[in-house]
């Protein structure tokens, strides 16, 4: 009787999870001096029906608003942090004493992130020890299940044009096949930033605004057999590219962060196409077309980001929030179409 109520709840959760959770998130970057407390921010996200978050580090404020509110985390780790959590097992056991397990029961981990864009970087040779000491962490304290991966921005890539030909550059290459390796053998995601906005601007020649906005309705770019509308897409067939050459064919693709700035950049950065672009990819998102190279899966993808954030560098880079400090939207997102 009991094993048949726990099937029965388990399954229950498991089809709530899959009605509820659509697929699309956002990212919480907290580099603001004037932004609203966190409890404030979850409440905002629930209240559009927001079912998924990545947070940059572990704040413990955020945590706990996140407190059985249902929303799946995607927790960072600082880049500062990857030297001792790969050298020391006993720094990873701390952070994850300190960051996860005090919020295991009632928050729902996704996956856990070594650092954010570290490849290439000094930063880039921590990577691999601090995500096998932060998965032995985890183990240890019967929190296994929990994936860990990091995150990397399209740098990595060498090739990325034709998709096909997409590959790790000679650089990322070192860091990043033993990586491939260990996101295969703990089926954990592969967590990539994907910005046709920034692909765009250093090549106006190349690529148009439609193609990069998702506002084409034509084949821009044939690969083969395979047809490109959107450069989304072509980017991120081009991981998929580089990831099958690595080994990691069978690894899934999260898009941890992808988004448009709505001001400090002439026509290109305007409220009306950051709002086209991001509607387009919630839209393209959740119907669950796939890409060209794998159609049919779903991609989960977080958007860059809650807020405006002032205390990053100047320009385009303080302008890719839906909302502004004071929670008013710079412009509508309709997260469940
Ligand atoms: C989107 O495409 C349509 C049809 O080609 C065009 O009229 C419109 O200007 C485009 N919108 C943007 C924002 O580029
Ligand atoms: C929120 O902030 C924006 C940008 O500063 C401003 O335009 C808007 O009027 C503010 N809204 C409210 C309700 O204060």
């Amino acid at each position: 009787m009991n094993q048949l109520l726990c099937f029965t709840a388990a399954l229950c959760l498991i089809l709530f999870n899959i009605c509820v959770a659509g697929l699309v998130g956002v990212n919480y970057g907290m580099l603001g001096n004037n932004l609203p407390l966190p409890s404030e921010v979850i409440a905002l996200l629930k209240s559009r029906e927001i079912t998924r978050v990545r947070l940059f580090d572990p704040n413990h404020d955020a945590l706990q608003a996140l407190e059985g509110s249902g929303i799946d985390v995607i927790l960072g780790t600082l880049n500062q942090d990857l030297q001792n959590l790969g050298s020391d097992l006993s720094f990873a056991r701390s952070w994850v004493q300190d960051n996860v397990i005090p919020y295991s029961e009632a928050v729902m981990f996704r996956c856990i992130s070594a650092g954010n864009e570290a490849i290439p970087s000094d930063f880039a040779v921590h990577v691999l020890p601090a995500m096998r000491n932060l998965k032995a962490a985890l183990v240890e304290a019967n929190l296994g299940e929990i994936p860990v991966s990091t995150t990397v921005s399209t740098a990595v890539l060498g090739n990325s044009y034709p998709p096909s030909h997409g590959e790790f550059s000679n650089e990322a290459s070192t860091i990043m096949k033993p990586i491939i390796e260990f996101l295969a053998a703990t089926k954990s995601p592969f967590l990539v930033n994907v910005y046709p906005y920034f692909a765009y601007i250093n090549d106006q020649q190349d690529i148009s605004l439609d193609y990069a906005m998702f506002n084409c309705s034509e084949v821009v770019v044939k690969d083969g057999q395979l047809g490109y509308m959107n450069l989304f897409d072509a980017i991120i067939d081009a991981v998929y590219s580089a990831l099958e050459k690595a080994g990691g064919d069978s690894i899934v693709i999260v898009v941890s962060e992808s988004g448009w700035p709505s001001k400090e950049n002439g026509d290109i950065a305007t409220i009306a196409n950051a709002q086209m672009y991001n509607n387009k990819l919630i839209a393209h998102v959740n119907g669950a077309s796939g890409t060209p190279k794998r159609p049919g899966r779903s991609i989960e993808t977080y958007v860059f980001a809650i807020f405006n954030e002032n205390l990053k560098p100047p320009g385009t880079e303080q302008q890719f929030g839906l909302f502004y400090p004071n929670m008013t939207e710079v412009y509508h997102v309709e997260f469940t179409h």
